[in-house]
């Protein structure tokens, strides 16, 4: 609306301020352009830079996009950085979701009104410590697929990507009255071994085609010339990305070899750093942070922090790296804005650096959101997974010699369970998944007695007991797919042939598990009906491990206190590892066994006062519940967060 007025009052004034005597330039004309001459960005034909954030859209509830925008306005950024996952708008082939959460174009208009102007990345290949840097799974349909390259399969469904979200971005683009400034083309592709200059010219010409001629396109890579030998393309301003242990000038150097005119350009200064699960929390310290970027801003160079605010990995979007190591899911980065929206004292010290060289609006800071502890909340055991097939996998099961992985069976997330029967009487035999065959986690199980863990890193075969025609189990999860490097091409499930006794395993039986549906609905329904657990399916074990189970409970908002609900963290003690949802919300997964993560972010717009509110845990491994008592199930609701439990390198606590 206001830049409406303000496009309008400029359209009635160039006349004025110009005069018939300069009446070659169009003053009311947007654009944002390289002043090749003087190293600088031209907005509206007058020199600038950007300070800019990186917040991704999919990783805040939109609840809080405006609190988290207005945020980053006050520390005095002129303009935000986004990611687009490409996965999370296409989650099967032709099937879009642009809505709610999902609507990138309310977002990007919401940081316009707030008179914050928007940098674009679009991928398609994002990284981001994303689930499989942003691709959809489905691409892997085609086994050989080589993806990031020219890959005719893998380039028809980019186009026909690109083809659906480009269009929309293009009337949000500066020139056309919006506040997308510059688009950047792919991720940096020069770490990226294929090396396909084809494929980074199609890319240039579909986002030329679909976004016209005058948007600035830009290329982001690490500030190491290898890195930059194969990730620019003549057309696309090559930017670098650095953060604050190396050298400011030697980094801006390494830019200047591939460009060496224009604005010095830092598209990801790294304000902290992503966290691994079993692995200590990474932390950036404020003042050195403060002091490289006053470096950076003294050069005239513009710049992003990344991140500006981490937000959360909800559900199963976290990424992996290589060797197999996933991400949890709090994103909370060391940002100056935490996690869950908060103001920290990095925030208030980036500020200052920024009040030195720019405009700081003055005014009230939004305060960070109230927190708020609920309290333990009993949960009581429903049902194993084994138990609640029928649930979790209306469709039936799908039969094959061989096991099929997620992507064959068309599910692409969480669960599947493959089974089978044990060929033949077992005491101590070996199971065994050959070539890292199980992607990323399995919980076996033989007649419904728990055997132990199959883990993808890990060569060592499970010793199993159980009579010939006995059922074997394998809940396999996925724990997210690789982001970064050659491998991001991870098929998830059993991905090699099981063996006992150095004999294939055949004739599986595998269940797709719906879990999201079966939680939002089938499994509240079948509470009401106190189902419950009285069966032998429910009784614990004596061993290290228990079946894979569904525990439920619910908790009320107080009444009397003002201005709840307000946010809380859910904190899992004595429990092992899973996955929550509350209210049919699916929060992410929970580790404390691993850590560094021990509590997760339960924003409160998933809340309600009006109904007691439905918290469902998947507890993979053991419980903290005694066989006789499941009123011993607990989790609680605190008001702070715990992220930054201390691990040791091996992912064991220090006692
Ligand atoms: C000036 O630019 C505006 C916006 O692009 C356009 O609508 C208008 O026709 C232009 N005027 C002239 C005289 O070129
Ligand atoms: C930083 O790099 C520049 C250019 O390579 C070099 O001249 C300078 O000595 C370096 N500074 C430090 C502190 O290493
Ligand atoms: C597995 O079984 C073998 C005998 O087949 C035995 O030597 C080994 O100790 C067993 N391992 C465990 C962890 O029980
Ligand atoms: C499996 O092997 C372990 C270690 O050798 C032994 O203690 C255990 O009794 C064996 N279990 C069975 C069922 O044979
Ligand atoms: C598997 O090998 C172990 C150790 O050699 C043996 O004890 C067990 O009986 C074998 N199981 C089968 C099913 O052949
Ligand atoms: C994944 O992609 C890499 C690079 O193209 C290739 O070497 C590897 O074989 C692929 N892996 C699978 C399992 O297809
Ligand atoms: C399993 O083994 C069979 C027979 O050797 C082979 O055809 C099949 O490709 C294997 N499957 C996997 C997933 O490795
Ligand atoms: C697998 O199923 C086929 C077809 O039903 C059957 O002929 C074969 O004996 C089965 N194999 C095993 C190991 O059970
Ligand atoms: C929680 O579950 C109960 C029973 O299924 C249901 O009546 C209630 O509406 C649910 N609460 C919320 C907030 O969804
Ligand atoms: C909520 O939990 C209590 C036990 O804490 C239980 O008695 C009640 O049935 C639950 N309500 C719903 C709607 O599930």
């Amino acid at each position: 609306m206001i830049s409406a007025l303000v496009r309008i009052l400029s359209l009635l004034l160039a006349p004025l301020l110009l005069g018939s005597a300069h009446g070659l330039r169009n003053v009311s004309r947007r654009t944002f352009e390289i002043d090749y001459n003087k190293d600088r960005f031209l907005k509206d034909g007058q020199p600038f830079r950007y300070i800019s954030g990186s917040i991704h859209y999919f990783r805040v509830p939109r609840f809080y996009w405006k609190d988290r925008l207005l945020k980053m306005k006050m520390a005095g950024l002129n303009a935000i950085q986004t990611y687009v996952p490409w996965n999370f708008h296409e989650p099967q082939p032709g099937q879009y979701q642009f809505s709610e959460d999902h609507d990138v174009e309310y977002f990007i208009k919401l940081a316009h009104e707030l008179g914050l102007l928007v940098i674009l990345r679009p991928g398609p290949y994002i990284c981001a410590e994303w689930d499989m840097g942003g691709l959809p799974a489905w691409l892997l349909e085609k086994e050989s697929i080589v993806l990031r390259s020219s890959d005719p399969d893998y380039l028809a469904a980019v186009d026909k990507w690109l083809g659906v979200l480009l269009p929309k971005m293009r009337p949000l683009l500066y020139q056309n009255g919006g506040p997308i400034i510059t688009v950047q083309v792919e991720n940096e592709y020069g770490s990226y071994f294929a090396c396909d200059f084809n494929y980074m010219r199609f890319l240039q010409k579909r986002f030329r085609y679909h976004l016209g001629n005058d948007v600035l396109l830009f290329t982001t890579d690490g500030a190491l010339k290898n890195f930059l030998k194969c990730g620019t393309l003549q057309g696309l301003y090559a930017t670098v990305d650095f953060g604050t242990g190396g050298n400011v000038t030697a980094d801006f150097q390494t830019q200047r070899k591939v460009e060496p005119k224009g604005p010095l350009v830092n598209s990801e200064f790294y304000t902290g750093w992503l966290d691994h699960w079993g692995k200590p929390h990474s932390t950036v310290e404020t003042e050195v942070l403060a002091s490289s970027l006053y470096d950076i801003l003294a050069r005239g160079a513009s710049v992003n922090l990344y991140m500006f605010i981490g937000g959360t990995n909800f559900a199963y979007w976290n990424g992996a790296n290589t060797p197999y190591s996933p991400q949890p899911t709090s994103y909370d980065y060391d940002a100056p804005l935490s996690e869950a929206g908060d103001l920290t004292e990095k925030y208030f010290v980036l500020r200052k650096v920024i009040q030195m060289f720019e405009d700081v609006p003055e005014g009230p800071i939004p305060p960070s959101t109230p927190k708020f502890a609920y309290g333990k909340v009993a949960l009581k055991k429903l049902k194993t997974v084994e138990a609640a097939l029928d649930i979790l996998c209306p469709g039936g099961p799908i039969e094959s010699l061989y096991p099929l992985t997620f992507t064959q069976v068309k599910q692409y997330f969480g669960f599947v369970l493959y089974r089978t029967t044990l060929p033949q009487d077992c005491s101590n035999s070996s199971l065994y998944a050959p070539k890292d065959g199980v992607h990323d986690r399995a919980y076996v199980s033989v007649n419904g007695v728990p055997q132990g863990i199959l883990e993808r890193n890990s060569m060592i075969p499970l010793n199993i007991t159980g009579k010939a025609g006995a059922t074997l189990d394998l809940l396999v999860e996925n724990m997210g797919r690789v982001n970064y490097g050659s491998y991001i091409n991870d098929s998830k499930g059993l991905v090699s042939n099981l063996t006992l006794n150095s004999s294939i395993l055949t004739n599986w039986t595998i269940f797709p598990l719906d879990t999201e549906d079966a939680v939002r609905s089938r499994l509240g329904a079948w509470g009401d009906q106190g189902a419950g657990c009285h069966n032998k399916d429910c009784a614990g074990s004596s061993s290290n491990y228990m079946l894979p189970a569904f525990y439920v409970g619910n908790f009320s908002i107080p009444s009397g206190i003002p201005d709840l609900p307000q946010d809380t963290f859910i904190q899992f003690s004595g429990w092992t590892k899973g996955q929550v949802w509350i209210n049919g919300f699916n929060l992410g997964r929970y580790w404390p066994a691993q850590g560094p993560q021990m509590t997760l972010f339960v924003p409160q717009h998933i809340l309600t006062t009006s109904a007691p509110n439905n918290i469902t845990v998947l507890e993979l491994e053991h419980a903290p519940c005694s066989t006789h008592g499941w009123e011993t199930c607990t989790v609680e609701l605190v008001d702070k967060p715990i992220i930054n439990r201390p691990v040791t390198h091996d992912g064991v606590f220090p006692q």
